[in-house]
């Protein structure tokens, strides 16, 4: 199986938790694009969604799936998104696709959080895939001196192709941190915010995973 069909599977097996006649909560990248091309076939069956980037809400328009303002939307029974690297207690790095902040605001009032990810993304210590902070950009050189200090790599992220700064959908930079081997993610999480400037971190500790769903050559493998 390649990449591309695990993460269709788990896409597929994520539609058993959406629940009927609510707003669901969408998440960003090429696994959550997956999983809205599933839930544009059951649309009837949904009032809508929050989507947690522009590129999920032009995704979910596209398909014809009404998208919500998260401040017209009370309560959200369950979110679905991918992850960067998750682990078997459901702590996760996101943020690869940019998107974190958003991510975050809508799962942190979402029920439940259901992360579908490639079996590929299941690790025991996280750190090896650069873990993503979007800074307001005033801030952009001492956030980076402040992550250096906590023992990271930190690079800002640049747009593809150029020598300029990538902004966020929020009008953030993004500075990946490289080389940490992240031992206790909710410690690291609650220092990181701490950091004037962090507009947020793409750990995903003290509110992880309920459910992850993951695409293995062998079938969706479910952690709870
Ligand atoms: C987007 O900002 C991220 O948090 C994504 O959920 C994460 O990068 C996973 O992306 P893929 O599904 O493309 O691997």
């Amino acid at each position: 199986m390649t990449q591309d069909e695990l993460k269709q599977a788990v896409a597929r097996a994520a539609i058993d938790y959406v629940v009927d006649n609510e707003i669901i909560g969408v998440g960003t990248g090429s696994t959550a694009n997956f999983f809205i091309d599933e839930l544009a076939k059951i649309k009837h069956r949904i009032k809508g969604a929050v989507a947690s980037s522009e590129a999920t809400a032009a995704r979910l328009r596209g398909h014809g799936i009404e998208v919500f303002d998260l401040n017209d939307v009370p309560a959200i029974a369950v979110y679905i998104d991918g992850a960067d690297e998750i682990t078997n207690t459901g702590a996760m790095i996101k943020g690869g696709g940019a998107a974190l902040t958003r991510e975050k605001i809508v799962a942190s009032v979402s029920g439940q959080f259901v992360c579908i990810a490639d079996g590929s993304k299941l690790v025991d210590v996280m750190g090896k895939f650069p873990l993503p902070v979007e800074v307001l950009p005033m801030a952009r050189a001492s956030v980076t001196r402040a992550l250096a200090a906590i023992g990271g790599t930190p690079k800002l992220r640049l747009k593809a192709g150029t020598d300029e700064a990538f902004i966020t959908d929020n009008g953030g930079m993004i500075i990946d941190v490289a080389g940490l081997s992240i031992t206790d993610p909710v410690a690291l999480e609650q220092q990181i915010n701490q950091i004037v400037g962090v507009i947020a971190v793409g750990l995903f500790a003290a509110r992880g995973a309920n459910v992850c769903l993951l695409g293995m050559a062998d079938g969706v493998k479910t952690l709870k």
